[in-house]
C-alpha cells in the first residue's frame, strides 16, 4: 500500500492521504502508536535519568549539608535547600556555596565574593552627564559632567518638558512662597523628577550655608556701637511680617541702625559683615517664613558674632549653632518679649556672652552635620544622587536579586549590609550577626569599619581648622540611603533594636549612609 509509506515517514502528520482506502483505516492508529513508541521510550528514559540524577545530586547536597552543619551551613536568603534541590541549575549553586563554607574566613569572605555583582555602568568611564551650565567643583566621588555639548544622551537636564530617558531637575534657591513653582509637591506635579531647593526635604538640597563661604568661627569682636542692632533689609515689602516686626522692635525702644532701604537711617556704605561685628544683635529678617529657607542674612550674623534676631524659617532652631544662640520672632506678637530679651542680654555681659559660647567652644554636632553637607558641591551631590538611583534600579534586576546577602553558620546568621559616608558614592561592606542585631552593634560595626580603613571624613578640608579635630571619628547619624536630609538629620531614627532587626531582615543587602562629626 502506497499510503503506508508517507505515514511511516512522517509519523507526526495527522492527515491521512485523501486516497486512503476504508480497509486500511483501522490500521492507521496502530501504526501511529508503533511509530511513536521509540520516541516515547526515549523520552521516558531521558526523564528517568534526569530524575535519578536529581535525586542523586539532592542526596549529595543533603549529605554535604548535614556534614557541613557543624561547620558552616550556607543558605540563600529566600530559598530553602529543598527548593534548590528541585532546580538543577540552582543545585549547582548550592553545592558551590557549601564548598565555600570550608574556606577560612567563612561567611564574610563568601558573602563579600557572592554579593559583589558588578554594575553594568562604570561611572569613571561613563560619567553622569547633566545638561546645564558648566560647573567647576573639586573632584567628585562619582564621574560627573555638566555641559551642553555632549555626544551622548545626558542623564538629567534642568528643564521641562521631560525628554525620554532624561531626568528633569528643578534647581532654585528662592522660596516657594515667592516662586510657587519651587514647592516640591507642585514641581513634581508639573513633571520634574527631582528637585533641588533650600528645602532639606528636596532631593538634593541647595543651601545658602557652607564652611567655604562663611567664616563661621571668625572671632567675636568688641561691641562698640550704641545701637543694639543692625538691619540690612533692602525691601520693606515681604510676604511675612518682617516690616511690622521691625516697627514693633522700634516701638519697644530697641535702637536699630538700618543700612538697607527699609527704614533707612544709616547712610554709610559699609562692609556688611564687618559692620555687624560691632553690634550685639543682627536683624536676620527673611522675606518669607518657610521651612529651611535660611539665607545669608542668618549666616553672616553668625560669622559676625552678632546674635541673630530671626523672622523667617519656623524651624530656625535646626540651623542654630547652639540652642541659645538665636532669638526667634515666630509670630508678630513675640516681638515684645524678644525686645525684652535683647535688652536683658545687652545689660548682662555674662548672659550675652553665654549666647555666643559656641564661638569659643564650637557649635553643636547637629550644626556641624548640617553645614558639612555643603562640603560636597551641590552639582556633585546631584551626580551622586543620580548615580545612586541608577544603581538602585539595577539592583532590582535578576542578577542582583540573586545575591545571597546573608549566610548561616550553625545557629547564627551573618547579614551583609553596605555603608558609605554621606557625600561619597562607593559603598563599604559591614557584617552584622543575628545574635547581636542591635543598633549599638550596628553603630560599632560602622565605626570599626571606617576606622580600620583610616577613613578621612569628606568635610575634613572644608571645615575651619578649629573644628577639624584629630583623627578620631564620631558617628553622628546613620540612616538608610534614600532618606531626605530633613529625615536624616532631624527626624529619622530606628525605634529600638526590634525595628532595626526587622529592617535588616526585610532589606537584603541594606544600604546606609553615615554622617561623621
Ligand atoms: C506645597 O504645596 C502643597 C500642596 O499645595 C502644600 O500642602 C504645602 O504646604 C506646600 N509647601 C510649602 C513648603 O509651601
Ligand atoms: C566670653 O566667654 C569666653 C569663654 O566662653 C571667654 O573666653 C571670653 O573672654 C568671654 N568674653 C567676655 C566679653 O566676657
Amino acid at each position: 500500500m502506497a499510503t503506508g509509506i508517507p505515514i511511516q515517514r512522517f509519523p507526526w502528520a495527522d492527515e491521512a492521504p485523501s486516497s486512503i482506502g476504508s480497509s486500511s483505516i483501522s490500521n492507521v492508529p496502530n501504526k501511529k502508536w508503533r511509530n511513536w513508541l521509540p520516541l516515547f521510550v526515549a523520552l521516558v528514559f531521558i526523564a528517568e535519568i534526569s530524575f535519578l540524577s536529581k535525586i542523586d545530586m539532592a542526596e549529595k547536597a543533603n549529605l554535604v549539608n548535614s556534614w557541613a552543619d557543624s561547620f558552616y551551613q550556607f543558605t540563600t536568603s529566600s530559598r530553602s535547600t529543598t527548593e534548590l534541590a528541585v532546580d538543577e541549575a540552582e543545585l549547582g549553586v548550592l553545592v558551590s556555596e557549601v564548598d565555600q563554607g570550608l574556606v577560612p574566613g567563612g561567611c564574610e569572605e563568601w558573602l563579600e565574593r557572592e554579593d559583589s555583582v558588578v554594575f553594568s555602568r562604570d561611572f569613571d568611564k561613563e560619567p553622569i552627564l547633566v545638561h546645564g551650565r558648566e560647573q567647576t567643583f573639586n573632584s567628585c566621588p562619582v564621574g560627573c559632567k555638566f555641559g551642553t555639548n555632549f555626544n551622548k544622551k545626558s542623564d538629567a537636564a534642568f528643564r521641562l518638558p521631560r525628554q525620554a530617558g532624561i531626568a528633569s531637575v528643578l534647581q532654585s534657591m528662592e522660596s516657594a512662597q515667592y516662586y510657587a513653582e519651587n514647592n516640591i509637591t507642585l514641581a513634581r506635579r508639573r513633571g520634574y523628577d527631582f528637585v533641588m531647593t533650600t528645602s532639606l526635604s528636596s532631593d538634593v538640597p541647595v543651601g545658602y550655608f557652607s564652611w567655604a563661604e562663611y567664616d563661621i568661627m571668625a572671632p567675636v569682636q568688641p561691641k562698640t556701637e550704641n545701637a543694639l542692632a543692625a538691619a540690612f533689609i533692602s525691601n520693606c515689602g515681604a510676604r511675612n511680617f518682617r516690616l511690622q516686626a521691625l516697627e514693633a522692635l522700634e516701638r519697644a525702644n530697641i535702637r536699630i541702625d538700618s543700612y538697607g532701604s527699609c527704614h533707612h537711617n544709616k547712610a554709610e556704605r559699609v562692609d556688611k559683615v564687618e559692620a555687624l561685628k560691632r553690634y550685639k544683635f543682627s536683624l536676620a529678617f527673611e522675606n518669607s517664613n518657610e521651612e529651611d529657607y535660611v539665607t545669608e542674612k542668618f549666616f553672616q550674623s553668625l560669622v559676625a558674632g552678632s546674635i541673630p534676631v530671626v523672622v523667617g524659617a519656623p524651624n530656625i532652631q535646626d540651623f542654630a549653632p547652639s540652642p541659645t544662640s538665636v532669638l526667634h520672632i515666630k509670630e508678630l506678637k513675640d516681638a515684645v518679649s524678644v525686645a525684652k530679651t535683647m535688652k536683658y542680654l545687652a545689660e548682662n555681659p555674662v548672659a550675652y556672652n553665654e549666647s555666643l559660647r559656641w564661638k569659643f567652644e564650637g557649635p553643636s554636632d547637629t550644626f556641624k552635620a548640617l553645614v558639612d553637607m555643603a562640603a560636597v558641591h551641590s552639582s556633585c551631590r546631584l551626580c551622586i544622587f543620580l548615580a545612586t538611583r541608577i544603581r538602585e534600579k539595577e539592583e532590582r534586576s535578576p542578577k542582583f536579586m540573586k545575591r545571597p546577602c546573608k549566610c548561616t553558620r550553625g545557629t547564627e546568621t551573618v547579614y551583609h549590609v553596605y555603608v558609605r559616608e554621606r557625600g561619597r558614592f562607593e559603598m563599604d561592606s559591614i557584617f552584622l550577626r543575628s545574635n547581636d542585631l542591635s543598633l549599638q552593634a550596628f553603630e560599632s560595626a560602622v565605626l570599626a569599619k571606617f576606622k580600620s580603613v583610616k577613613h578621612v571624613p569628606v568635610w575634613k578640608e572644608e571645615r575651619p581648622q578649629v573644628l577639624r579635630g584629630g583623627d578620631e571619628l564620631k558617628l553622628h547619624k546613620v540612616y538608610p540611603v534614600g532618606l531626605t536630609q530633613r529625615q536624616a538629620l532631624y527626624s529619622f531614627r530606628f525605634n529600638g533594636d526590634t525595628e532595626f532587626k526587622n529592617y535588616i531582615e526585610s532589606h537584603p543587602c541594606a544600604r546606609f549612609e553615615a554622617i561623621f562629626v
